[in-house]
């Protein structure tokens, strides 16, 4: 059975034991609930991958408190250093290359030279990588292909047994993974957009950093590029001006002037069809609501979700990524 436990000081010490004894806790971060394991035991490792249905070819993110404890593992380069002063801690994750003594599971990097490494900020997580005192290998805490969670029920409705331990602490801030940047070439260039933005990371870098999506084909850098994540069971239909009957709707700004084909106004939708990402138009209200705005309209009840047009800017790009991944599922 699962336990579940609001985050106090008796709570993390008693999920730090599960992580030492090889068991996985759901851990909450900033951006998204976590599925913690301690990343230099191989077996701990396996049961993550095991646990979420997650494809052996994709690596893991690994969660350090402080810049030392990266260096431990990891080499940095000049970037590297200058993104850690900037953002960490934070929703920035830097794929590194192992040192040669580099203590991970060889299961956590899914046997590539490199390992993504992040210093969250949320007061438990460091807490408990604190008292477990081993770096901690997290994937978002959700079965491989679905939504990530943002609250603690999330991931016992995800994951269930699978999970032996959950610290709860309330929704994440952010709401959407981290920011993974790989500074290994000339130019960094953004693998996965998140809570930084591409306009943060240029302006501390003083260049101008763009996107690789590995939309390209061959080349790709970042194993989770291949996958369709987040996918609601039921269709997305993204950039809705109108709703055709029977649609749940997404919004973002006012819906004053949306409709319901040949049915009266989006306005009058129930509320288990209605979900507002935010009314003012905040691009960072709509990213923490994104994922259990889409739970909660992903309904049989429902025949698809209608969302709104988001623009394409700062954290828009990260929102609109993770919607696309939705509507291609
Ligand atoms: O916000 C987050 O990043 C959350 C919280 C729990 O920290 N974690 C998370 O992990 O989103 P996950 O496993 O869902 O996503 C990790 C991403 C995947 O797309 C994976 O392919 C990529 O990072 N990744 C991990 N290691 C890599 C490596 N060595 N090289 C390239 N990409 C890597
Ligand atoms: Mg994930």
């Amino acid at each position: 059975m699962t336990r579940i436990m609001a985050s106090n000081s008796k709570s993390i010490a008693q999920a730090a034991e599960v992580l030492k004894l090889g068991g996985l806790v759901g851990m909450p971060t900033e951006t998204v609930y976590g599925l913690a394991a301690n990343a230099c035991d191989g077996k701990a490792v396996a049961k993550i991958f095991e646990a979420k249905g997650r494809p052996s070819f994709n690596p893991l993110i690994v969660h350090v408190n402080d810049v030392d404890d990266v260096l431990a593992l990891a080499e940095m380069n000049a970037f590297e250093h200058a993104l850690a002063q900037k953002f960490w801690p934070g929703p920035l994750t830097m794929i590194l290359k192992r040192r040669n003594d580099c203590p991970l599971s060889e299961l956590v990097s899914a046997g590539l030279p490199t390992v993504a490494v992040r210093i969250p900020s949320h007061k438990t997580a460091r807490q408990l990588i604190a008292a477990s005192g081993v770096p901690i290998a997290a994937p978002s805490a959700n079965k491989s292909g679905s939504l990530s969670p943002t609250a603690p029920a999330h991931v016992a409705q995800s994951l269930g047994d699978a999970v032996d331990f959950i610290l709860a602490d309330g929704v994440c801030s952010v709401g959407l993974e981290s920011t993974v940047i790989d500074c290994s070439g000339n130019v960094p260039v953004i693998l996965r957009p998140g809570g930084i933005t591409a306009e943060d990371v240029s302006e501390a870098l003083g260049m101008t950093i763009g996107y690789d999506f590995g939309d390209h084909g061959n080349d790709v850098k970042s194993p989770g590029q291949l996958l369709k994540h987040y996918a609601p069971n039921i269709p997305v239909r993204l950039n809705a001006v109108d709703l055709e009957e029977g649609e749940a709707l997404l919004s973002f700004g006012s819906i004053k002037f949306m409709g319901i084909k040949g049915a009266g106004a989006a306005s009058d939708l129930p509320d288990d069809s209605l979900r507002h990402l935010s009314k003012e138009g905040d691009l960072y209200e709509a990213a923490a609501n994104l994922f259990s705005m889409l739970r909660a309209l992903d309904s049989p009840k429902n025949k698809a979700i209608a969302v709104m047009n988001i623009p394409e800017t700062g954290i828009g790009v990260a929102i609109n990524d993770r919607l696309r991944r939705a509507a291609r599922g």
